[in-house]
């Protein structure tokens, strides 16, 4: 099974990373989040043919409940669940709340698990802080128990706590911090074609 667009559009060796489309979430509902920002600024750094589209609807997602899990869920969470599916690779920067991921992002992730968009789903997470070391840990034991297939290497950690959107961009455009997010994301695309021409072979 490949995932989202790729399964339709990408044929390995023809189109390369044409039409390759990565949803990011931001795990901070906050309006200056520094992990919103950081997303926000990879937006603009991907080569052509890729797109990274921000998930804003987070707090739109209705607490989990299984007795309400099925195909006929709030429209909140169908909307989720298809960006998910058709999303060829996915990227999460979350900040940790109390040692833990925060509700917002767990409650949507639980949305999914009967679904299975994460399922064989290349995943980078990319963290706006080193020290949020228990959320990173949980956020992987989730991400794995839902089958994503995270890239590691496509990892990247970057102080960005306490500073002001404004110091934020004007931190990241430096060429140092671009190299590092063009880097990730250039790591990332790669990730996801050869997950794809994989699981392609397997099929
Ligand atoms: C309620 C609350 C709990 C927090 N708990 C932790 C924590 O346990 N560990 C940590 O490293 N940071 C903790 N923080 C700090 C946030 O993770 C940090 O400020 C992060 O950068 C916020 O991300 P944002 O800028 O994207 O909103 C906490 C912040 C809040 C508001």
């Amino acid at each position: 099974m490949m995932s989202g667009a790729l399964r339709d559009e990408y044929r390995p060796g023809s189109k390369g990373i044409e039409q390759m489309n990565i949803l990011a979430i931001s795990g901070s509902l906050r309006a200056a989040s520094s992990n919103t920002v950081l997303l926000r600024a990879m937006v603009n750094l991907v080569p052509d043919g890729v797109q990274i589209s921000l998930y804003e609807r987070l707090a739109d997602i209705p607490p989990f409940n299984p007795d309400l899990d099925g195909d006929d869920v709030a429209e909140a969470v169908k909307d989720f669940r298809l960006q998910l599916q058709e999303a060829d690779g996915v990227l999460i920067s979350s900040p940790e709340y109390a040692h833990g991921v925060p509700g917002v992002l767990k409650n949507a992730l639980d949305w999914d698990v009967s679904s299975g968009g994460l399922y064989r789903k290349p995943l980078a997470l990319i963290y706006a802080s080193p020290r949020g070391t228990y959320a990173q840990a949980a956020l992987t034991e989730i991400l794995n128990t839902m089958s994503a297939r995270i890239v590691p290497e496509a990892s990247a950690t970057i102080e960005l706590m306490g500073k002001k959107p404004d110091e934020i961009n004007a931190y990241l455009s430096t060429p140092e911090m671009t190299a590092i997010l063009v880097g990730a994301i250039e790591i990332f695309i790669s990730a996801i074609q050869t997950l794809c021409t994989t699981q392609a072979s397997l099929n």
